[in-house]
């Protein structure tokens, strides 16, 4: 299927240039219609060598530069999570449609006031949540609406590795939104909001690291209907990085990386399992890409997708979840 037809081409910007946006500079050569115009970076020497890696023309040594620059559409925030609110509202007041990564900030009173300031300045904002646009996800959620599993009562979804303990890099640093949470335990806790909406119970516990972010994180949700969801994310140690979704009369199986996986199982109780295979993920962020600049032609400020409500509703859990684990940003505070 090609999107071009439907596509207004859009020239992109990059804040930000770290591990991430390499990734996603990668991915925007994939798309049909995007070009990538123009990346800042604190470091000028920095911002050179990524604009030269990915034959970009225009670098910016100031944030808010790149954000007043008239040749650009559209901006991915790819800077630490401490940073989405600030970085993205920069954009969004200059009339730039803003795809950030995910955290989309660092609570819900932050994710509000990003909300606020695309709805004032008409700009168009999603939270880089990748994994939603992937063929894995679309097909789960298809498999799930047709009611072949029956009604889903129980999601269990992990994420966690071992990641050295750097105080001062953005896993650990508290400034910078460190915590095992925001960074991958937001995987498991968006398929199981997807498929089964906000929960209404949140019981969390886990384990905090020296500098007050959380090294480990599992939360037990309850949703109404009576489904409940376990969702676990660790740095402490590599887990299975699997998910099961079990319902009335059947259940899923997603294996190591579910997240991006391009294939599951699944089965009606008591039948033989059925393997599912999708189409073979490339770099993954093309889809998002692809959103952004559908919902763009259409002048659309949030994607139907994702709609802010979504990122909001994902805020206030980890909220709630943070508040029970005890990890406070200064965000929090403020
Ligand atoms: N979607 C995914 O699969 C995925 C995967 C990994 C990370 N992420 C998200 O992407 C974001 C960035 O992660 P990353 O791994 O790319 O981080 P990174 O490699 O550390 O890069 C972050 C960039 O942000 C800029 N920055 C601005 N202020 C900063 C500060 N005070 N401290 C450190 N960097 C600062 C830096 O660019 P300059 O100094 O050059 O301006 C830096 O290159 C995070 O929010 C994370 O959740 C998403």
């Amino acid at each position: 299927m090609t999107y071009f037809a439907f596509m207004t081409p859009t020239t992109w910007g990059i804040i930000g240039p770290g591990k991430i946006a390499n990734k996603f500079a990668i991915a925007l050569g994939m798309v049909e219609g995007a070009s990538l115009g123009a990346i800042a970076s604190r470091d000028a020497a920095r911002g050179r060598e990524f604009a030269s890696r990915h034959g970009v023309a225009a670098v910016y040594d100031d944030y808010a530069l790149l954000a007043a620059d008239p040749g650009i559409d559209a901006i991915y925030v790819a800077t630490p999570h401490g940073f989405h609110a600030e970085h993205g509202i920069l954009c969004l007041r200059k009339g730039k449609a803003v795809l950030c990564e995910k955290p989309l900030a660092l609570n819900a009173r932050e994710v509000e006031e990003m909300i606020a300031a695309a709805r004032e300045h008409h700009a168009f904002l999603m939270e880089a949540m990748w994994t939603r646009f992937v063929p894995l996800m679309r097909s789960i959620m298809e498999l799930v609406a047709s009611g072949r599993i029956g009604v889903v009562k129980y999601i269990r979804a992990d994420f966690g590795f071992l990641a050295a303990f750097e105080p001062n890099g953005r896993l650990f640093n508290i400034r910078l939104g460190g915590g095992s949470l925001l960074d991958i335990g937001i995987y498991p806790l968006f398929l199981c909001v997807q498929l089964l909406g906000e929960p209404l119970t949140i019981t969390a516990a886990g384990r905090l690291s020296p500098t007050g972010s959380d090294e480990t994180c599992h939360a037990i949700l309850g949703f109404a209907g009576g489904a409940n969801a376990v969702v676990s994310s660790t740095l402490a140690c590599q887990t299975s990085l699997s998910a099961e979704i079990a319902g009335t009369e059947g259940i899923i199986w997603v294996g190591t990386p579910w997240y991006k996986n391009d294939r599951y199982e699944w089965n009606r109780t008591g039948e033989p399992a059925q393997v599912v295979q999708v189409e073979p993920l490339v770099n993954g962020f093309e889809y998002q890409i692809r959103e952004v600049m559908e919902c763009r032609s259409k002048g659309l400020i949030e994607s139907p997708s994702l709609p802010h409500s979504f990122s909001l509703m994902m805020a206030r859990t980890m909220d709630t979840i943070r508040e029970q684990l005890g990890v406070k940003y200064l965000a929090d505070i403020l």
